[in-house]
């Protein structure tokens, strides 16, 4: 793919559906009685994944259009698949269906694309063996991964990392409990299980950072409509801040608290954005954005609101390149067992042109205000990764090529077009 810098971005934007919120409507839809219609999924391939999965665990899935309609089985009616299950690239199906499978009476082996291969199990397998299921993986941490159920029992567990996947696992298996589960987190992660699960109709609660779930006899099907993602928008809040001229308005973005740091982020970077339209959808918080090009200046991203913008990084690290002063990204290890080492390939890419960056083994010092020329640019198969460069091309002084682009069909699969067809070119 051939990348041209551009001279503006202008006018409206609809972005793509929320993957986690898209996700977690099929599996929990598939573990309920009755019929869950979802309007707004997000047709990408993870979530394609997801709902490719539970077909094979028996569910009755119908897609029309952008929706979709789950005919629930109830907490114990998946049925044994004939086949190992590919989760392609998607973490979150992997993990996620990895609690819901613990509390089956059949085993189930899980696999994925050569990233999912390479990412990290453990972190479920040892609270998930905890709670009595057997789980046999490659080097005990990858996948293929084997999971043989067992009568679970409720556990208090603290996890080493703030991973909505982590805790979403644990609290699925929690459903099949002989007592309550409590996951405590060293910092709050997104919560769109806690909130999804109880409009299910699941006792959830929580406390500070830890989240209890009871155990429970019956989900009941509640239709979903899923807001917009803003980890997709961040790539036009970002293209829209940093190409001088710009204004554009990203319309029904989720900011729930718990994903909403690159806004935070952005504000104090002194960047111009307004929202607007602010409401509430499927007990998520939805709103429109109106982003102005403006004078960046660097910031330091640390601590607890890591976990609210972990996915949008990359995103931020362009902003940073394009602001004036340093930014420094700290307490943010995770990012190395994303779809791809995301610190060294943001490293590696954007050095390639001519940016200065210094990564760290939790983050990255980014020296803002040096113009990016045009360069031979690798996506490294992940989505994020090749949004992130292709937003940082288009604000080069020449052009680039993007190896793998296609990739963006993960998560966004209309993002080029979505930009061209907004770009003024110079
Ligand atoms: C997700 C959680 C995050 C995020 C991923 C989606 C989810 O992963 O990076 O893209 O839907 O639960 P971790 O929870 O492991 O950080």
């Amino acid at each position: 793919m051939r990348i041209q810098p551009i001279q503006k971005l202008e006018g409206i934007f609809s972005i793509p559906s929320d993957k986690s919120i898209s996700h977690r409507s099929v599996m929990f839809g598939s573990l309920a009685k009755g019929t869950t219609h979802i309007s707004n999924f997000l047709m990408g391939d993870d979530c394609l994944s997801t709902i490719s999965c539970f077909r094979k665990l028996g569910v009755h899935i119908t897609i029309e259009g952008d929706k979709v309609i789950v005919e629930g089985k109830g907490l114990h009616g998946l049925t044994e698949p004939e086949s190992i299950l590919d989760c392609g690239n998607s973490g979150t199906t992997v993990r996620l269906i990895s609690g819901i499978l613990a509390g089956q009476n059949f085993s189930t082996t899980l696999t994925g694309d050569a990233s999912i291969q390479k990412r990290p199990m453990k972190r479920i397998i040892k609270p998930l063996s905890e709670m009595g299921a057997i789980l046999e993986a490659k080097e005990d941490n990858f996948c293929p991964m084997t999971i043989h159920p067992h009568t679970l029992k409720g556990i208090t567990y603290h996890s080493p990392v703030a991973s909505a996947q982590v805790k979403s696992s644990i609290l699925l298996a929690g459903l099949y409990a002989d007592s309550p589960t409590t996951v405590v987190e060293p910092a709050i992660s997104r919560d769109h299980t806690e909130r999804m699960l109880s409009a299910f109709g699941a006792t959830v609660t929580r406390e500070g950072t830890a989240v209890t779930i009871e155990p429970c006899k019956e989900l009941y099907a509640t239709d979903i409509i899923v807001p917009g993602d803003i980890s997709s928008a961040a790539f036009f809040m970002v293209a829209g801040l940093i190409t001088p001229g710009s204004e554009l308005v990203i319309q029904n973005v989720g900011i729930n608290p718990t994903r909403r740091g690159i806004l935070d982020v952005l504000l104090a970077m002194g960047g111009d954005i307004t929202c607007f339209n602010e409401k509430e959808v499927c007990g998520e918080p939805v709103c429109d954005l109106r982003v102005r090009y403006s004078k960046l200046h660097g910031t330091t991203v640390e601590g607890d609101i890591i976990p609210t913008l972990i996915d949008e990084i990359p995103a931020i690290a362009v902003a940073a390149l394009f602001a004036e002063g340093k930014t420094i990204i700290k307490d943010a290890a995770e990012l190395r067992v994303k779809e791809s080492d995301r610190i060294e390939a943001m490293y590696t890419e954007l050095s390639k042109m001519g940016a200065s960056i210094v990564p760290m083994p939790d983050g990255m010092i980014i020296e803002g205000g040096k113009p990016l020329h045009g360069g031979a640019l690798e996506s490294y198969q992940d989505h994020r990764i090749a949004m992130s460069l292709t937003i940082a091309a288009c604000n080069a002084t020449s052009e680039s090529t993007l190896e793998h682009a296609e990739c963006v069909s993960i998560s966004f699969p209309n993002f080029f077009k979505l930009l061209s067809s907004h770009s003024i070119h110079a």
